[in-house]
């Protein structure tokens, strides 16, 4: 696959010390439908990244939108969400079998229709969460919002409009995630474990949870911000590089309080904007640009 290198500025102490160059292509389409994915942001998030790098490490996983982007050559991947897990390492060791999981469940929607299929599938995840069924919800559910229920931890989110993706075209978007995954351990486990192994010359990217309404999303787990910063520090003091995503939206309840923000940790921060397309600017006639403009926050310890 053809992967482009970007012109990226390298801090001067990095430049020796790493083995492969950074470099982006973006992939066929998202294998999840996830809310809060940085699909948009990729590209710019990895202009930020060093020109080269030893290992890179994705600790808070997700959907893949960054790594993905990134097709790094040595990575390690990880999240605490177990079904989540599962389902990358379907792709990467076992892509025929990811592909069949949403064949049989599109199957089910000829059956039973859309919803009716939907609500079976949400039960059976429910009542045993597992890759197979979260992959399909993921794709059907409302918005990508993959939310639980912080009482039960019920998945809750109901059936999207929208029509569901055939099978075909998902399965070309399996192989060509399959092969962005290549170089790629994954891994389940919490961030303060990954995070630990970054030493010199690798490269962490973090897009951790944000606040309470995120901390039901992904699987209803806690979150500690300041055990993530702790983290980070003595990786910065191994030699990493860190770059973390901040919500630049302001949102309320939507956005890491900057005062959580220990400011020495970091030497720089970058805006990420995104324009919408011309056509919804045009349909938006009189309505200022401005409230059109994506906005994300990129903090980087060098
Ligand atoms: C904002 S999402 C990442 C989105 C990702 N960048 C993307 O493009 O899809 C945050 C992720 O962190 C994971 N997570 C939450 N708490 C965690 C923890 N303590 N350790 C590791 N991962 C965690 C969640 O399961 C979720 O997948």
């Amino acid at each position: 696959m053809k992967q482009s290198a970007l012109p990226l500025e390298t801090p001067e102490d990095w430049i020796g010390q790493v083995d492969y160059p950074t470099t982006w292509s973006a992939p066929k389409g998202q294998v999840l439908k996830w809310i809060g994915n940085k699909q948009r942001f990729a590209a710019s998030i990895i202009s930020h990244f060093p020109l080269r790098y030893r290992t890179y490490f994705e600790p808070f996983f997700g959907s893949g939108a960054v790594l993905a982007t990134m097709y790094p050559r040595k990575a390690e991947a990880s999240d605490i969400f177990g079904p989540l897990v599962g389902i990358w390492k379907a792709v990467q060791l076992q892509p025929a079998l990811a592909k069949h999981w949403y064949f049989e469940r599109h199957q089910m929607t000829g059956l039973l229709g859309k919803e009716g299929a939907y609500s079976a599938i949400l039960e059976r995840y429910n009542t045993k969460p597992n890759p197979a069924d979260l992959l399909f919800l993921s794709r059907a559910c409302y918005g990508g919002v993959v939310r639980f229920r912080m009482k039960d931890g019920f998945m809750s989110t109901p059936c999207g409009p929208h029509t569901l993706m055939p099978p075909d075209k998902f399965d070309v978007r399996v192989d060509d995630w399959n092969e962005r995954l290549s170089g790629t351990q994954i891994f389940e486990r919490p961030f303060e474990e990954a995070i630990s192994r970054a030493g010199e010359g690798d490269v962490v990217y973090c897009d951790p949870p944000y606040t309470h309404s995120q901390t039901i999303l992904y699987g209803a787990q806690k979150f500690d911000l300041d055990r993530m910063f702790k983290s980070i520090e003595a990786a910065k003091r191994r030699g990493a590089f860190v770059a973390v995503s901040i919500d630049g939206s302001k949102k309320s309840g939507n956005q890491i309080c900057d005062i959580l923000i220990p400011r020495s940790l970091f030497a720089r921060e970058a805006m990420l904007t995104v324009g919408r397309s011309m056509l919804r600017r045009f349909q938006m006639e009189g309505a200022t640009l401005e409230k059109e403009v994506v906005r994300d926050r990129l903090l980087l310890t060098h």
